[in-house]
């Protein structure tokens, strides 16, 4: 069984260059808008999944389900500490976090598809945070972002299969996953582009910059090939399950040295 449990990032936030994204604009503002969806996204996938503990009987996906909340709540804590730092920088993040609140809130969807979706939502956490550990372009982020974002991407990838498997005991129907994916890379689009827009226009870079810098993202094929193409490619197998590929190994080695620096 894998024990997860929680690790605390302490470092501050006010240290961080304007464009701390290999001093790519577009890469930053692209993560710094999803970095105003992650904490109230991972309440979303808490609240989900919290639902349902009284229907999983299993004592260690009950014991994954407690590690689960406990890291997606220090991630939020994280990630909302990094608000006052955008702040600081110049940057209005009140209507993005309030469009973020109220879809994330949503009224008329069902628990299992909230659950679904969270499921989608997590799997995309996961891709992304392989892409940190394997990818050239993202070894090239500043601190203290490195940190933040290396932190963040190994804790998806040690808990990346509890939704699923709560899902999967609840109801394991393929529609239903499918269906969650479906919403959830709906809003995942629109949201996360809306905010990377407003962004975009609050840095005020120059045309000629952000040119160079769209270019050199989607040169990279970060967005398409390697985050949503990726990302469909493996979940619409029937069997999929997000430990057929299990890539702890390789943030074991970070892990300990996180834990090893904090004791
Ligand atoms: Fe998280
Ligand atoms: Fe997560």
């Amino acid at each position: 069984m894998r024990a997860i449990h929680a690790r605390t990032f302490r470092r501050s936030f006010d240290d961080v260059p304007r464009d701390w994204f290999a001093g790519n604009t577009f890469a930053t503002q692209l993560v710094n808008s999803i970095n105003l969806l992650f904490p109230e996204g991972e309440r979303f996938f808490v609240r989900s999944v919290k639902r349902y503990e009284k229907d999983i009987d299993d004592p260690e996906l009950r014991a994954q389900m407690r590690g689960f909340y406990a890291q997606e709540g220090q991630h939020a804590n994280a990630h909302e500490r990094y608000f006052k730092a955008m702040r600081a920088q110049g940057y209005d993040i009140d209507a993005i976090v309030t469009v973020a609140e109220r879809l994330l809130r949503p009224r008329y969807l069902s628990k299992e598809m909230c659950l679904s979706i969270t499921v989608a939502l997590e799997h995309y956490t996961a891709i992304m945070a392989e892409l940190m550990y394997t990818d050239p372009f993202f070894a090239k982020i500043d601190e203290p972002m490195k940190s933040l974002l290396l932190w963040h991407a190994a804790e998806e990838i040690e808990h990346k299969a509890v939704a699923f498997d709560v899902l999967k005991k609840i109801n394991p129907s393929y529609a239903l996953r499918m269906g969650g994916y479906a919403i959830a890379s709906l809003g995942l689009v629109l949201v996360w582009g809306a905010g990377t827009a407003s962004l975009m226009r609050q840095r005020r870079a120059g045309f000629a910059k952000v040119l160079r810098d769209v270019s050199e993202v989607l040169g990279n094929g970060v967005l398409g090939r390697k985050i949503f193409f990726r990302a469909l490619a493996q979940y619409v197998a029937p069997d999929f399950h997000p430990l057929t590929r299990d890539i702890l190994p390789l943030v074991r080695q970070y892990l300990e040295d996180f834990e090893r620096e904090a004791a």
